[in-house]
């Protein structure tokens, strides 16, 4: 039986764990794919760092051209990350006619239409079970597992460091800055961890799945994006005494006439499933109408749960090979254009809301916020007011029931204005199960 090639761009922590897990479980692998895989080709701009798996020399490269163009390489790795080069070197391969795997979330996120039609086009697979929470097996359940359903809600947890830095918040009572800065020691943590913390990642995730429950691949820019740089230990305390946790949630709900496609921090009630997904952990609940709730969990990064993703999707190509296939899934499998749904805008959200306001504690100060928020149509189910320093300002927080977010934003404003508010009021949504 001939073997599958496999060239691989980017020796950085996946590429390692990549090449690790194909030597280490060899076996398990040739006897699931009915085939061999072999390591033809490692390009990186460093070859000379040691990356503790040992590589015969003469397999790397400083040109991922050497590898694209290969004509023995039937499958290439994309693991460089980033955008340009990444988009040159997935193109220059899906029109060299190769599969391609990749674990490159922005780029599907950013590029999708444009690289998914170029695979199909040229009649090879283009794989990602990586680029969406690492070794939770996400993509491969939508697009196998799951694929008869209708898909009604997606709520995830899909960064790991976001999900760390809230967690070690609330268990340790701890500031944003002061757990970003252990996490950061420590390696947890990009340093500054910018597009984990401000909800970009989990936005690119997001893009993703909702490209496979749809069909086509969404505009990322469709998506609401906001991060939990400006959470507080109070904020988390205070949810806790309403019986919430925060957590930075990814949320797709199908509507009437159109979907809601979110990032956000949410209080999320404790008993809940996603409430107990702590530290790095990563977790997607969904509802589908057959399958009724279901949830994955699991470690969304790291070299050796990155790697599973990856060495998955590369032997799900040389199954297919070794199987004599003449056609692959198209990336998205649909094999008919869906036609476009519309996205929500978030001013149209109904949602009940967390504000805490900073205000100074004198009379008709809370009947004056209560005023606002009733012209508003904002009913108010819960208040906490503590603490009394004179001259100074003091929190108060409210929960609300349902109310329209175009209504809320106006009254946060209008809140925001007045003389006896002594800062910007944060506003977090709550999602009830
Ligand atoms: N940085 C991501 C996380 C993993 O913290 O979950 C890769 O997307």
């Amino acid at each position: 039986m001939k073997p599958v090639n496999v060239g691989i761009i980017g020796f950085g922590t996946v590429g390692a764990g990549t090449v690790e897990l194909l030597l280490a479980n060899k076996e398990i692998i040739t006897n699931r794919t009915g085939t061999d895989i072999i390591i033809k080709k490692i390009a990186d701009l460093d070859i000379e760092s040691d990356r503790g798996v040992s590589v015969d020399r003469s397999l790397m490269t400083t040109n991922a051209m050497d590898v694209i163009n290969d004509p023995d390489i039937d499958v290439i790795v994309e693991l460089i990350g980033g955008l340009t080069k990444a988009r040159e070197v997935v193109t220059g391969a899906l029109k060299n006619k190769k599969h391609v795997v990749t674990a490159n979330k922005a780029l599907l996120a950013e590029y999708g239409k444009e690289l998914y039609e170029t695979a199909f086009n040229n009649g090879v697979s283009l794989s990602f079970e990586a680029s969406v929470c690492g070794a939770v097996p996400i993509i491969g359940a939508l697009k196998n597992g799951l694929a008869p359903n209708r898909i009604s809600v997606i709520k995830g947890i899909l960064n790991g460091t976001s999900n760390y830095i809230l967690t070690r918040m609330t268990k340790e009572g701890l500031t944003y800055d002061q757990v970003v800065q252990k996490a950061v020691e420590m390696g947890f943590a990009e340093d500054p961890p910018t597009l984990d913390v401000n909800g970009t990642d989990t936005v690119h995730k997001l893009t993703i799945l909702i490209s496979l429950l749809l069909g086509y691949p969404v505009a990322l820019q469709s998506i609401y994006r906001e991060g939990i740089v400006n959470l507080t230990p109070d904020d988390i305390r205070f949810a806790d005494e309403f019986g919430y946790r925060v957590k930075l949630l990814a949320v797709a709900r199908q509507r009437d006439n159109g979907i809601e496609a979110r990032v956000h921090p949410a209080m999320i009630p404790k008993d809940s499933i996603l409430a107990r997904v702590d530290d790095e952990f990563n977790a997607i609940y969904l509802e589908g109408d057959f399958v009724g709730p279901s949830l994955f969990y699991g470690l969304g990064a790291g070299r050796r749960p990155t790697a599973s993703a990856v060495v998955s999707d590369i032997m799900g190509i040389a199954r297919a090979m070794r199987l004599g296939y003449r056609g692959f899934m198209p990336p998205l499998s649909h094999f008919s254009l869906q036609k476009e749904v519309a996205i929500h805008s978030m001013k149209d959200l109904h949602s009940a809301y967390y504000f805490r306001f900073s205000a100074f504690d004198s009379p008709g100060v809370l009947s004056m916020i209560a005023g606002i928020l009733g012209e508003h149509d904002i009913s108010i189910s819960s208040v906490i007011q503590k603490g009394r320093e004179q001259n100074s300002s003091v929190p108060i927080v409210m929960l609300t029931h349902e109310a329209r977010e175009k209504n809320v934003i106006e009254a946060v404003s209008k809140i925001n204005r007045l003389d006896i508010v002594s800062g910007p009021t944060v506003m977090v949504r709550v999602e009830e199960d």
